[in-house]
């Protein structure tokens, strides 16, 4: 294929299978964290002798920085970096700004637990992150603490949060998984806080990712439910989406106070408008959050291909994809092993 590489802003991509563009990707920059999430690092799996990734396994700043830029110029628009704990990678700030500087992305997040975010914010958004999303599940130290079970108090969360504001990384995004029986009462308590602040609450569905963390149906509190629970309280009206394939559904609060989002990965699938790539910290590319197995963009790196023949093998695998996992899941009889979220991000 002559000239895969296009300008960065020229449209280069390809369509998959499914006639579904690529626009985003989520870089995990590390598959370790300092919490250990009930829902995605369950400390029975990812305890002290757990194998994480050697550092000569894991992507350089600049291999990353190099991927990205071949995958911007394939159609890319927006990168979010993620883990593990994008934050407990060393010098980070380092490889923001080397994102920053890529020509034709048009937008650069983060999804973080926010325990390190405090004292970071201001100098990644001085590098040229736009915005981050920050996790958090419960306001009552107890619960949240029994989530992350690292004993990690919810205060200093909080302090994160604030502090990404005050840096203007914003609109502050906040990602609350919810678990049946483990925080659903939580919610509402999460929604009279967040209401009137600015910053964005979603409610994840908790989904079967992974094979460690014992994943039932039962524990699935429906996006409908929660809204319409908030709505109860504080009546709700549906916000257009802010661009085709956004995740969550948006919702505003009649009085003013702001909106929140609804995640409903589980119960009504979205995977039509997917427009997603993942990149996994050792360089494998995964085209569902659910894959079983990632294509090896290290090896070529490392063996010395160029950003040409990068952008061919990229654009090869792209128009092949058929994923559709979350609108299949119900049929499926015959799981494959799935990758787990920690090692590709939120
Ligand atoms: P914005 O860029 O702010 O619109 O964020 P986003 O919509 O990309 O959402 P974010 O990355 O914060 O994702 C929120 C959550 O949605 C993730 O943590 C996952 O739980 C879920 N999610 C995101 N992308 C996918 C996806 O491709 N498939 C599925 N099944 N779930 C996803
Ligand atoms: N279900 C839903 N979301 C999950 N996350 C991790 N594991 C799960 C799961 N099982 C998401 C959360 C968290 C982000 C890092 O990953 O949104 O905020
Ligand atoms: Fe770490 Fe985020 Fe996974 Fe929690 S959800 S264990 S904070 S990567
Ligand atoms: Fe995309 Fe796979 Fe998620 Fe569907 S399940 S939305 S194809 S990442």
């Amino acid at each position: 294929m002559a000239g895969a590489l296009g300008s960065a802003d020229g449209d280069r991509s390809p369509g998959d299978a499914l006639g579904r563009p690529l626009r985003d990707l989520r870089v995990s920059v590390t598959d370790r964290c300092n919490f250990r999430c009930v829902y995605c690092m369950p400390k029975e799996v990812f305890g002290r002798d757990f194998q994480f990734l050697q550092r000569e396994e894991l992507l350089t700043f600049e291999e990353i920085t190099r991927l990205a830029r071949v995958f911007v110029a394939c159609g890319v628009r927006k990168i979010r970096v993620t883990g593990g704990e994008p934050l407990v990678r060393r010098n980070i700030e380092r490889l923001i700004e080397q994102l920053a500087g890529i020509e034709g992305l048009r937008d650069l997040t983060m999804t973080t637990n926010g325990a390190l975010l405090a004292p970071k914010a201001r100098t990644l958004r001085e590098v040229g992150l736009r915005r981050v999303t920050v996790s958090l599940d419960s306001l009552e130290d107890d619960v949240f603490k029994a989530m992350n079970d690292v004993d990690f108090p919810v205060a200093r969360v909080l302090e994160g949060i604030e502090a990404a504001a005050r840096a203007a990384l914003t609109p502050v995004k906040v990602n609350m998984v919810v678990k049946r029986g483990v925080n659903d009462h939580s919610v509402l308590d999460m929604a009279d806080h967040f209401r009137g602040t600015g910053h964005v609450l979603r409610f994840i569905e908790y989904m079967d990712v992974g094979m460690t963390n014992g994943w039932r149906l039962e524990e699935v509190v429906p996006a409908a439910e929660i809204v319409r629970s908030i709505d109860a309280v504080w009546p709700l009206e549906l916000v257009e989406p802010n661009y085709r394939g956004e995740v969550a559904g948006r919702y505003r609060y009649r009085d003013g106070a702001g909106e929140i989002g609804a995640i409903a990965s589980v119960t009504q699938p979205f995977c039509r408008d997917c427009t997603r790539a993942r990149l996994s910290a050792d360089g494998q590319l995964y085209t569902c959050l659910f894959a079983s197995r990632g294509h090896d963009l290290r090896s070529l790196l490392r063996g010395g291909a160029s950003d040409e023949e990068i952008a061919e093998r990229l654009i090869t695998i792209w128009t092949r994809r058929t994923d559709r996992h979350s609108e299949l899941r119900t049929a499926e009889t015959r799981p494959l092993p799935k990758v787990e979220m920690s090692r590709i991000g939120g």
